[in-house]
């Protein structure tokens, strides 16, 4: 049907008779002239049409989106009427033949970037043509071909997991399927294939991957769908350094592949501690030039209860967060920025402008200066490398509340005053702690999820003190963003045990939700470990997209719904019945 693809037309063609399949993406009629530019997947490319050409009134009733076949002979277009802003700038076709496939009915939407995000979502075939959407999705495309040529060439096998399943811990609500042929009883829509990777494992497969889709029913956002997709790997006889080893050489190969982007070797690591010592999050965004400095050795003394307490408490900390040259900000900023910390969890933000750094204490802007005397100032000064012109944000509390709020501070002071540097910042948080303590109900939840193993080898000493352990989990993150987890799992019955124990399940609750785990561990379990990588958001990154919807072809709102079908919609009596339901609305 066609010769070529409209984006891959230039002047090596010209004179050459070319037929081409697309939609009409616009017409201008200039003075018995027309132009059209015809699209497709690969591109755009200029059609004329001449005023005595016998396909004159076919192009002259052409609308946009109308899909058609033309045929016509390639031409250099002079110097003059070059556009270099398209690929095909350089040349033109010259139409002979014009056969329309289909009309369009007038379009509900502009397809461009103006277009509000629910008439996209609405008329999403529409919306994914446009050339933004087509790279978008052909990125992700060569992103997993180059995962599969890399993985199948290392020794992995890909193998399917079931969708109809029992509920797998991974923090979130599950989607539940109601069993027709077993009333009452349902099966859980996978969270991620953790427990039958494992199995896997304990079967002997020794490497495994699989580009799994996964089901979380939670509050969603920009980075986070109810359903989505993993690249989830596991492997046999392994330790975290042998994983990371491996799942860095992937993403590296994966950059390499589908962007041409040689990413640094190898990544940088931070233990989990000193992330949030240094950067306030989890996830640090190495792109941005800025850390969080402790200065508790120089305010212990203040008479400013505010430094003076937290600096004195080891559970508590004084951080600094110091931006060059920030003593510009308003004091509308700084209240902007008190307000926003606040959101979590601070009870204030001090700050010191620095006006004239070689004045001391004198040169100095603050409602907490008067505080501080010139061996605290001359401490602070020296640790946070303070110089005329900076600001100084300073965070005192709980070290976990108060690192999380500064770490939230400094990312939005970074792209508030557009520091954050351009290119790719890979590296690996690990040592991450084995459990977080829930302060309401003072129990306690996996970091990462109840098969990770802790740190250490025995049960009895985990159990003795729980809240120190450190767990063998780890992150791949990426310019902010947490794009992989993984852990080395409990590979013995009894870790397995004194974790679901300290989680709160009883033995017959783990009976009930795990016994085919707790089982399988009894027969030779070899040691086991892995990773599983958010495809959507290493497409989102790759593509330069802020929100993982934009990657995906068919993505649901934020109130998990898809738009274009409508789901989830309601169903019928007859078919509720069948499954054994009542619908309960009256
Ligand atoms: P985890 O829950 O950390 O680990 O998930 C792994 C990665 O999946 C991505 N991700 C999401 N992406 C889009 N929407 C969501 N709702 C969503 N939730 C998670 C993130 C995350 O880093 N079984 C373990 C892995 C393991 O231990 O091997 C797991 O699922 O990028
Ligand atoms: P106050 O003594 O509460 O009036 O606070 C004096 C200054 O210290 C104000 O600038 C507050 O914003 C700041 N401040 C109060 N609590 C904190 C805190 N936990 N961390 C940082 N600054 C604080």
């Amino acid at each position: 049907m066609r010769t070529h693809l409209c984006g891959n037309l230039n002047e090596t063609l010209a004179g050459e008779t070319v037929s081409l399949c697309g939609w009409v993406h616009g017409r201008r009629d200039l003075g018995g002239l027309i132009f059209l530019s015809l699209r497709d997947h690969a591109g755009i490319v200029q059609v004329v049409v001449e005023p005595d050409s016998p396909v004159f009134s076919d192009a002259e009733r052409l609308r946009n989106e109308y899909c058609v076949r033309i045929s016509g002979t390639v031409r250099q277009r002079p110097e003059s009427q070059w556009n270099e802003a398209m690929a095909t700038g350089k040349v033109e076709v010259v139409a002979e033949q014009i056969e329309l496939f289909n009309t369009s009915a007038p379009l509900p939407l502009l397809m461009t970037d103006e277009d509000g995000e629910e008439i996209r979502l609405r008329y999403r075939y529409l919306d994914l043509r446009r050339p933004r959407m087509q790279r978008n999705m052909r990125i992700r495309a060569r992103m997993n071909q180059a995962i599969r040529n890399h993985l199948d060439a290392v020794g992995f096998a890909e193998f399917e997991t079931p969708i109809l399943t029992k509920a797998t811990p991974e923090g979130a609500r599950d989607y539940l399927v109601p069993s027709r042929v077993n009333p009452g009883h349902f099966y859980a829509l996978p969270q991620s294939p953790q427990i039958f990777k494992q199995l896997l494992m304990m079967a002997g497969m020794d490497r495994y991957y699989q580009i799994a889709r996964c089901f979380r029913d939670e509050d969603l956002r920009a980075d986070r769908q109810p359903e989505f997709t993993q690249l989830d790997m596991e492997m046999a006889f392994v330790d975290e350094s042998n994983i990371q080893d491996i799942a860095e050489a992937l993403i590296r190969a994966v950059f390499q592949d589908t962007l041409e982007v040689a990413l640094e070797a190898p990544f940088p690591r931070l233990t989990w501690h000193q992330a949030m010592q240094r950067y306030g999050s989890d996830k640090p965004d190495l792109r941005i030039p800025m850390e969080l400095v402790d200065v508790d050795e120089h305010v212990q003394h203040v008479e400013f209860r505010v430094f003076a307490g937290p600096a004195a408490d080891p559970g508590q900390r004084v951080a600094v967060l110091r931006v060059p040259q920030g003593a510009d900000m308003s004091r509308k900023e700084i209240d902007a920025y008190s307000d926003y910390v606040a959101r979590y969890g601070a009870r204030g933000l001090a700050w010191i402008k620095v006006n004239d750094a070689a004045a001391g204490l004198e040169g100095l802007q603050s409602p907490v200066a008067k505080f501080l005397d010139e061996a605290a100032w001359n401490g602070i000064a020296a640790a946070t490398g303070a110089e005329s012109g900076d600001i100084l944000l300073f965070g005192a509390g709980d070290w976990l509340t108060t690192s999380n709020f500064m770490g939230h501070l400094l990312v939005r002071v970074g792209h508030d005053r557009g520091l954050t540097q351009s290119g790719w910042k890979p590296l690996w948080v690990t040592h991450f702690p084995m459990f977080e303590q829930d302060e309401d109900e003072g129990r306690l939840y996996a970091m990462h999820h109840p098969f990770t193993a802790p740190a250490g080898d025995d049960p009895e000493a985990l159990l003795a003190d729980p809240g120190a352990a450190l767990s063998k989990g780890y992150d791949m993150v990426l310019n902010g963003a947490e794009i992989g987890g993984g852990s080395v799992r409990i590979h013995k019955p009894g870790m397995q045990q004194a974790v679901f124990k300290l989680l709160g399940i009883d033995e017959q609750e783990a009976q009930e939700k795990f016994g085919h785990l707790l089982e399988a561990l009894k027969y030779g379990c070899p040691p086991h470990g892995g990773i599983a990588f958010g495809l959507d958001r290493i497409a989102a990154l790759m593509a330069g997209e802020p929100s993982i919807r934009d990657v995906i072809a068919f993505p649901k709102t934020t109130t998990a719904q898809c738009l274009l079908t409508d789901a989830p919609s309601e169903v019928s009596d007859e078919q509720l019945a069948e499954l054994h339901l009542q619908n309960r609305k009256t």
